[in-house]
């Protein structure tokens, strides 16, 4: 299984970094979204978007955390997301290093994507960059930083400075063969064992097109979608189905996210999203990497199966950096305090782990408009109290 563990700078390069390596989070607000999903020859355009998912990073955090030392709280606050060296180099070196996005989910024929590279300071002379793949049977890197996924796995891609070795990031790859007999499949069980199907699910890989058949008073089944009091569920339980399609953010979801973002930035933060609207479709292809790299079992802690995922909602958000060393930052602590005021819940809160099926996600909020969020924020429940819901695969 590719689920080993490797501890950072360890893989490439043979040159520890200095333990001082400060890693600066944050102006990824204007590039992470922007993902290249075409093979550009030049690093002149961004080109369409595809989402980002990192809650692979969720199981790697301790990685990350390792490797990012002291700073990050702190440095969370600024505007750019790089990697800095404490030892005093000669004038004009690089200095840091960000990326426009951190994680890809590719499939075997896919045309290459290509990270853009934000080197620092901007009147750095010497800005020329290293790729390397540590798996070039999962996907190559040409010197511009164009990457082909070529077999199913994973892998890390890396790019450094050639000026300073010391910075450098890396993107965390998966692939997937779409020829390739799919062994780690769940079954299609899950969909919900509260609900029941129909004959008119097409697809056998669907969560059930449910009927209605709810559970309680306050519980509507509305093509297959189950609210209570008027609120979408979405969890291990209670699935979309694959026939949802909000296609982005709802309009409501948007809005109540600028409101945020401009409460914060008035309080000198910056919030950005990193991963929203994710279709049934992605969410399939991410959840079975995840399985292919750490197993069901660990994957079923961070990642939804397809159907399942609230960010099928259109409701949900990833802040930031969806990965352990969020948890403490100042914004993560924003967030948590204030973002009920904006109509959004800390959909998976610390302790809640077994109610909710999922670890901690400092960074993941739902909109639930601001009345009930308020209510849940007040109650000091997660969702799953709060409604008395479970939240279970059924098989
Ligand atoms: N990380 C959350 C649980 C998701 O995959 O939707
Ligand atoms: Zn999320």
């Amino acid at each position: 299984m590719a689920n080993q563990k490797r501890k950072p700078n360890s893989t490439i390069s043979n040159s520890p970094l200095p333990l001082a390596i400060v890693v600066i989070f944050g102006l990824a607000a204007g590039v992470t979204l922007m993902v290249a999903d075409h093979a550009p020859r030049t690093r002149s355009g961004i080109e369409n978007s595809v989402p980002i998912v990192e809650e692979a990073l969720s199981s790697e955090t301790t990685t990350e955390v390792t490797a990012t030392t002291t700073a990050e709280s702190t440095s969370l606050t600024t505007t750019t997301k790089e990697t800095t060296t404490a030892q005093s180099l000669p004038p004009g070196s690089v200095t840091g290093l960000t990326l426009s996005f951190y994680d890809a989910a590719l499939k075997v024929g896919d045309k290459p994507v290509m990270p853009l590279v934000t080197m620092t300071p901007e009147n750095a002379t010497d800005k020329s960059e290293k790729w390397e793949s540590t798996d070039q049977k999962v996907a190559t890197v040409d010197w511009l930083g164009n990457i082909t996924p070529v077999g199913s796995g994973n892998c890390i891609i890396r790019v450094t400075s050639v000026n300073n070795p010391t910075v450098f990031a890396e993107v965390k790859i998966s692939v997937v063969d779409p020829n390739e007999t799919v062994t780690a499949k769940p079954k299609q069980t899950e969909s919900t064992a509260k609900t029941e199907t129909t004959a008119q699910s097409t697809s056998a890989a669907a969560p059930a097109e449910t009927s209605a058949a709810p559970e309680r008073a306050d519980m509507e089944i509305i093509d297959g979608v189950t609210y209570i009091q008027k609120v979408m569920i979405v969890n291990k339980t209670y699935a979309l189905p694959k026939s949802y399609h909000p296609n982005g953010l709802t309009a409501e979801t948007k809005t109540a996210f600028a409101e945020l973002q401009a409460a914060a930035t008035a309080e000198g933060l910056s919030i950005y999203s990193v991963s929203d609207y994710r279709s049934y479709e992605t969410q399939d292809t991410l959840y079975h990497n995840y399985v292919a790299r750490d197993g069901k079992e660990k994957a079923d802690t961070f990642s939804a199966r397809a159907g399942h995922s609230e960010h099928q909602t259109g409701l949900a958000i990833d802040c930031n950096y969806a990965g352990d060393a969020f948890h403490d930052t100042k914004e993560a602590k924003w967030l948590a305090e204030n973002a009920w005021k904006y109509g959004f819940i800390i959909r998976y809160p610390k302790g809640k782990e077994s109610i909710t099926g999922y670890k901690y996600e400092s960074w993941h909020i739902r909109y639930l408009g601001k009345d009930m969020a308020k209510k849940i924020f007040d109650s000091g429940l997660c969702l799953e109290e709060y409604f008395n819901i479970d939240s279970k695969y059924a098989e």
